[in-house]
């Protein structure tokens, strides 16, 4: 399903990610392996099987030592080899200070709008120095000649800078999947100028939107001096210069479509249905667990929802599914926040036949995902802030039946191309609730309308298409560091 720009990468890519691809633990009933929780990863699983090549990652499973050679690699995916995955150990200090610390407790909330919640220590710091060091040497280590190099987000922002220390015409990108902050807020960054100077060591630095990408330059021209060149989009400092360009990531738009459209998924809806007790109409929500997602605010517009339209009580459920991957005390506490607020709802208006919020904690199998998409008449996608946010994405690409509408927060990256949804602010709860019974309620001709301007949408820029677009850029870098453009 990628073109064949892939082929002039064969054998030759090297991505690296804190994330693995597969990941294996320790069970009662042996080693299993598994696929982390995200979209990103997936994707990238995607192209790798084509190209063949490496992926760096940190090793976080229990068994994942057990898998790997000496090197601490071995080749994936399991039931089908085709690229080398590379394993990174992280030091119990490292997994603490570098991902609990300074990625979870600094950049995240920091990058994402959420200061308050920034807590700094100078043990993360070193740390992620120490982490990203590691990444780096690894990163060489697996070079080839011919080796071009993708690294991916916020986790490994001093990478480039440090691989371009000692090689300094090796073709380096990076894409970074969270938002990029105005520089007010980036003012705010700890170590901000040494996260700049580590992402200029990158040939092309990708973002999701053109917001993104202009705030970026922003503060590189304002923290650093650094030298804008605005048509070209290009970022000069410190005798190199870095290409910015946006691209929107996306979802895999046939497989969603043709998942949804299947026979055993019709089936899987009516177990589904049947097992749950779900009224007619049903709501849905699909987040990891994060207060970046707005959960607490969808749940008080909901609960606004019911109080104001009592004809929907007992003819329409909420389903929200929630799903842990990091277990931080802000994200325990998240958790317990969102647990008690539907047990709140559910006690205020419920009744024994019938409960409007039902909440999922752990993460879905890609069918019964598709199942709970092709049903929701209407899905509430409303982060505070997101990259991008690839379940409104997932949720266009089932809906070949143009039913379901689609409730999105104005500050998802995605809202810049799915401007068909009922586009909300998430704070607004007053809006919010109204824009609940506006998509309950909109005509049969309205919805399909919207729905297919959406898949439109989403089908003329897939994942596939993502791939392609970077890689197509990247084979542009050496022509262009050639003509002299870098210095
Ligand atoms: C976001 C980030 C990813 C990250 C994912 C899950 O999508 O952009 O880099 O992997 O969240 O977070 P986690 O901390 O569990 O890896």
């Amino acid at each position: 399903r990628l073109s064949g720009r892939g082929d002039r990468f064969r054998g030759g890519l090297i991505v690296a990610s804190n994330r693995e691809p597969y990941c294996h633990r320790k069970t009662p009933e042996g080693l299993r392996w598994e696929i982390p929780v995200g979209g990103v990863v997936s994707a990238l699983d995607t192209v790798l099987r084509v190209t063949g090549g490496t992926w760096v990652a940190w090793g976080s499973g229990s068994g994942d030592m057990e898998q790997t050679d000496a090197g601490g690699r071995l080749l994936v995916p399991p039931e089908n080899p085709a690229y080398t995955l590379r394993r990174i150990w992280l030091s119990a200090s490292a997994e603490e200070n570098y991902y609990h610390g300074f990625c979870n407790l600094v950049l995240w909330p920091l990058f994402h709008g959420e200061t308050d919640r920034v807590v700094y220590l100078p043990s993360f710091w070193e740390e992620y120095e120490k982490t990203n060091r590691a990444f780096a040497e690894a990163i060489l280590e697996e070079c080839a000649w011919n080796s071009t190099i993708w690294i991916h987000d916020y986790h490994l922002c001093r990478v480039p800078r440090m691989i371009r220390a000692a090689d300094q015409e090796r073709i380096i990108a990076h894409f970074w999947h969270i938002p990029w902050p105005e520089r007010e807020r980036y003012d705010c960054a700890p170590h901000g100028e040494e996260i700049l100077a580590g992402l200029l060591g990158n040939d092309l630095l990708g973002f999701q939107t053109p917001l993104y990408a202009r705030n970026f330059m922003d503060c590189a021209a304002a923290r650093l001096g650094a030298v804008i060149d605005d048509d070209a989009m290009t970022v000069a400092w410190d005798g190199r210069t870095t290409q910015i360009r946006t691209f929107p990531i996306s979802t895999d738009f046939e497989c969603f479509n043709a998942l949804a459209n299947s026979a055993s998924t019709a089936a899987r809806i009516r177990r589904i249905r049947k097992q749950h007790h779900l009224p007619r109409r049903v709501g849905l929500a699909v987040d990891r667990l994060d207060y970046t997602k707005g959960i607490l605010q969808r749940l008080q517009a909901l609960e606004l929802f019911f109080q104001r339209n009592p004809e929907f009580h007992r003819r329409f459920s909420f389903i929200q599914v929630a799903v842990m991957t990091r277990s931080g005390k802000p994200y325990l506490r998240y958790r317990q926040e969102v647990e008690d607020q539907i047990a709140e709802i559910n006690k205020k208006f419920g009744k024994a036949d019938w409960r409007p919020i039902i909440y999922f904690g752990s993460k879905l199998e890609r069918q019964d995902l598709v199942s709970w998409y092709r049903m929701a008449d209407v899905a509430v996608i409303t982060p505070l802030h997101d990259g991008m946010n690839l379940v409104a994405k997932e949720y266009v690409a089932s809906r070949g039946d143009g039913k379901g509408v689609l409730i999105l927060g104005r500050q998802a990256g995605a809202a810049e191309e799915l401007t068909e949804s009922i586009l909300v602010d998430p704070t607004d709860i007053e809006m919010f609730a109204t824009a609940i019974h506006r998509a309950l309620t909109l005509s049969s001709g309205e919805k399909k309308k919207r729905m297919m301007q959406l898949r439109g949408q989403v089908q003329g820029n897939t994942i596939y298409s993502w791939v392609d677009n970077i890689l197509d850029e990247l084979s542009l870098l050496p022509v262009m560091k050639q003509g002299g453009k870098h210095a």
